[in-house]
């Protein structure tokens, strides 16, 4: 059988989509439970259900296109 290799993708001004059998785990190295295969991880902060995406992203204006060298406000 062919285990799919795990992906996780960057999405412009959003969170970090993980595809595959990735675990995740809190900062003490519980599990979190995942319901799905694809699930968004919040990179931008500001969600209220981290560590999932909850599309506080777009309320607050996170931008991921910002030049190296600049630090996010
Ligand atoms: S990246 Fe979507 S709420 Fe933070």
């Amino acid at each position: 059988m062919h285990e799919e290799t795990p992906v996780i993708v960057a999405c412009p001004n959003g969170p970090l989509l993980v595809r595959g059998d990735v675990p995740i785990e809190n900062p003490d190295g519980t599990p979190v439970q995942k319901n799905r295969r694809t699930v968004a991880l919040c990179r931008c902060g500001a969600s209220v259900l981290k560590p999932w995406c909850d599309g506080s992203h777009k309320i607050i204006g996170f931008r991921t296109d910002l030049d190296h060298g600049d630090v996010p406000q």
